[in-house]
């Protein structure tokens, strides 16, 4: 099942988990709509022609969804008993870390065995590298930024545009290193808003004529996007400011080739773990290798933001 917020690379993933079933003569059941279709018992008995040609496709047709069902006893019993029902003995949950926490709880009741697919373009899974879905916003956020840089250098403009990215900063810091921004702002570090005005000063005296400031959904100035710009309107007048919220187009569209390789091989190696009656992991990649990490820890675990990177991002904007 996919939950959570959808990302591209999730119809990617559900093909790996049911080809790798029937490559072992393994039933295979997709369920519809993540846990709360669990709750209904919307199944789905599938084999190696029902995902045909969704490698490409962006989106998941088993259908997401934040069950709050889920979050009571009651809920969970229900969907216990409907798996039971269906003869389904373990759980491939294609998600973020509110999908993993619902498999966690869902283990610790009723001892069935989870296996946990990073899923979300936020990359805020501890215990690999790259979650199911970042490749592809990152290069969609990227390709967006490039096409206000015109916008903006065409008129002179301060942009400041806000990236997805609740808790973590990695599609700001990495979009915003891609696509030459000025500023970057993430809810990792505090920039602060006077050093922030320094610094768009200091472009603009070096001769830049346009800016563009990438600051993610979570950052914690204290100020949404537009108070920032707001702020920056009254504090430099000489610039004409405007603000581009790119929101949900960042998680749709055609995986990327890394997010279709990436879900290919996450999806084999989940399957091969329940096989081997294993629970409670989640599949992931470090040093570019396939590995597990314990569902629990890379709920819990502090995936660190690359400190390296806001130095070059600083020294970029020399
Ligand atoms: O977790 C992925 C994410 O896209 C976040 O970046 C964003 O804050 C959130 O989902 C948006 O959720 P929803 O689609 O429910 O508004």
């Amino acid at each position: 099942m996919t939950s959570g917020g959808d990302a591209p690379g999730m119809n990617a993933a559900i093909r790996s988990v049911v080809r790798t079933c029937a490559y072992y003569s393994t039933e295979c059941v997709g369920i519809y709509r993540g846990y709360q279709g669990m709750i209904e018992g919307d199944f789905v008995t599938m084999t190696a022609r029902s995902v045909n040609n969704i490698i490409q496709k962006g989106g998941t047709i088993l259908k997401s969804a934040r069950s709050k069902e889920f979050m009571t006893a009651e809920g969970r019993k229900k969907a216990c008993d409907n798996l039971k029902e269906h003869d389904i003995d373990g759980l491939v949950v294609i998600g973020g870390d509110g999908s993993f926490t619902g498999g966690v709880v869902f283990n610790k009741e009723h001892n069935f065995p989870v296996i946990g697919i990073p899923g979300t373009i936020d990359n805020d899974i501890f215990g690999t590298s790259h979650t199911l879905g970042y490749d592809t916003a990152l290069n969609t956020a990227m390709d967006a930024i490039d096409k206000i840089r015109d916008t903006a250098s065409s008129h002179n403009r301060l942009f400041f545009v806000e990236v997805m990215g609740r808790d973590a900063g990695f599609i700001a810091l990495n979009t915003g290193v891609g696509a030459g921004a000025e500023e970057i702002l993430i809810p990792e570090e505090d920039l602060g808003l006077d050093r922030m005005l320094e610094s768009l000063k200091k472009s603009r005296r070096s001769g830049k004529s346009s800016s563009i400031v990438v600051v993610a959904e979570g950052d914690k100035s204290g100020r949404n996007v537009y108070q920032l710009a707001e702020y920056v309107e009254e504090n430099m007048p000489e610039y004409e400011v405007r603000v581009s919220v790119l929101g949900h187009m960042q998680r749709g569209g055609s995986p990327t080739c890394f997010d279709r390789v990436l879900a290919s091989r996450l999806g084999v190696k989940a399957v091969e773990l329940l096989i081997d009656g294993k629970s409670n992991l989640m599949v992931g990649l470090k040093n570019d290798k396939v590995s597990t990490t314990d569902l629990e820890k890379a709920i819990k675990g502090q995936c660190e933001i690359d400190m390296e990177l806001l130095r070059v991002s600083d020294i970029m904007t020399t």
